[in-house]
């Protein structure tokens, strides 16, 4: 499975900005990236200079660089049809004309952009997966979800005895027990995610900030909540530095600034840092992210095979997938061997994680019959056959 590091903060700090190089630095180390924005504002496509849609999409200049931009229109009833459809008969019926989407459940849009997160991370393609947050208030109501769900379901199902209750004794009680099923099958899987995100194994968080007393006193609280959520909060950016001149008015905001981080760095002294300055233009353009990256993480170089590599938001990183001859070899922490599955069609071989397909890479066609799978060690090896 990929590695995910996620970089929030507030507005405006640079969140954008520090990913996208991060992203560039690593794919320039080898590594299969997919750099994910939730910004509505698509500006991971301006910084790249490519436009990113839903899909992912390859970033031109690049062999290991892929973007994506998660769909802002996408709505609950695309993603959970069955939820919908079961909810439906409790709010009356097509009469009515509401569905799941219309119901206030507060978190529900970041339920979905974790839940596209989740199915990109499954995916054996990438080693890491890159995410520029939205505000860090989203991620904390997405972590707060599950119990939401309960308490929602709770509610609904005591409005459906108040309104349904002749209904539910002329039909029966089938609607019910489906409705509670869709949101327990829900529930499981924003849980699984939230899972994921609190694994240090797999997440690291990065918080995004500027040198200033607002910036710092930010931060702090951010680090708490996310801490509070179990969140591997390992990293903080300090973006915008004012660069050293010979110049009274310069002298005085470093001084100031500096004090800012070194209270920062005494209230949270075991995070990794990193500083870097503001810069006479916006960032813009693959050179000028990888300088960031340079800035941020010196150059990043990757490990062989199963060789880690640690970059300064302290997370070793393992290749997620790789070939060696006639054997795949694909990494899964944490991963059972009853959630996985092998078949093909037309040759191509797809491996199930968590009941989601995937293709794997390998150049020649096979049946999955004359594939040899073992798990060992959170790596799962498929030996092809040889032609
Ligand atoms: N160190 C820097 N020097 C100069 N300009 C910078 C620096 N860091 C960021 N910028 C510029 O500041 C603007 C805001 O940065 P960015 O988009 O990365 O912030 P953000 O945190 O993602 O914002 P939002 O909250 O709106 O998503 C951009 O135009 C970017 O090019
Ligand atoms: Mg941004």
């Amino acid at each position: 499975m990929a590695r995910l590091l996620l970089f929030g903060g507030k507005g405006g700090v640079g969140k954008t900005t520090t990913s996208t190089s991060t992203a560039v630095g690593l794919a320039d180390a080898g590594y299969k990236v997919l750099l994910v924005s939730s910004d509505p504002a698509h500006s991971t496509s301006d910084s790249l200079g490519v436009q990113l849609g839903p899909k992912p999409t390859a970033v031109a200049g690049f062999e290991n660089l892929w973007g994506v931009e998660l769909d802002p229109e996408a709505r609950i009833s695309d993603h959970i049809p069955k939820l919908t459809e079961s909810i439906t008969p409790f709010l009356g019926g097509e009469e009515m004309d509401i569905n799941a989407s219309e119901m206030v459940l507060p978190g529900l849009d970041e339920a979905m952009a974790f839940d596209e997160l989740l199915k990109h991370l499954e995916n054996p393609t990438w080693d890491v997966i890159v995410f520029d947050t939205a505000p860090t208030g989203h991620t904390l109501r997405f972590l707060a979800l599950p119990e939401i769900i309960e308490s929602w379901a709770d509610k609904i199902i005591r409005m459906h005895r108040i309104t349904g209750g002749i209904r539910a004794m002329m039909f029966g009680s089938k609607d019910g027990e489906k409705m509670r099923e869709e949101l327990e099958k829900f529930r499981r899987r924003v849980l699984h995610v939230r899972r994921i995100l609190c694994d240090p194994e797999i997440t690291r968080f990065t918080l995004v900030t500027i040198p200033e007393k607002m910036g710092v006193s930010e931060t702090l609280r951010a680090y708490e909540a996310l801490s509070d959520h179990k969140l591997p909060v390992t990293g903080c950016v300090v973006n915008r530095l004012t660069p050293d001149y010979d110049h009274p008015f310069i002298q005085t905001r470093r001084k100031t600034e500096r004090k800012n981080i070194d209270e920062l760095v005494a209230a949270l002294p075991d995070i990794f840092y990193h500083e870097v300055e503001l810069k006479e233009t916006d960032i813009h353009g693959i050179e000028s992210l990888r300088r960031i990256s340079e800035e941020m993480h010196g150059k990043i170089s990757k490990g062989e095979g199963l060789g880690p590599f640690q970059i300064g938001l302290g997370l070793e990183i393992n290749r997620g997938t790789w070939v060696e001859g006639d054997d795949v070899y694909l990494h899964l922490p944490g991963i059972a061997r009853e959630d996985l599955s092998l078949r093909s069609e037309s040759g191509v071989v797809l491996v199930g994680i968590n009941s989601r397909e995937h293709q794997v890479p390998f150049n020649r066609p096979a049946k999955a019959s004359d594939v040899v799978a073992k798990l060992e060690n959170d790596v799962l090896r498929l030996t092809f056959p040889v032609d």
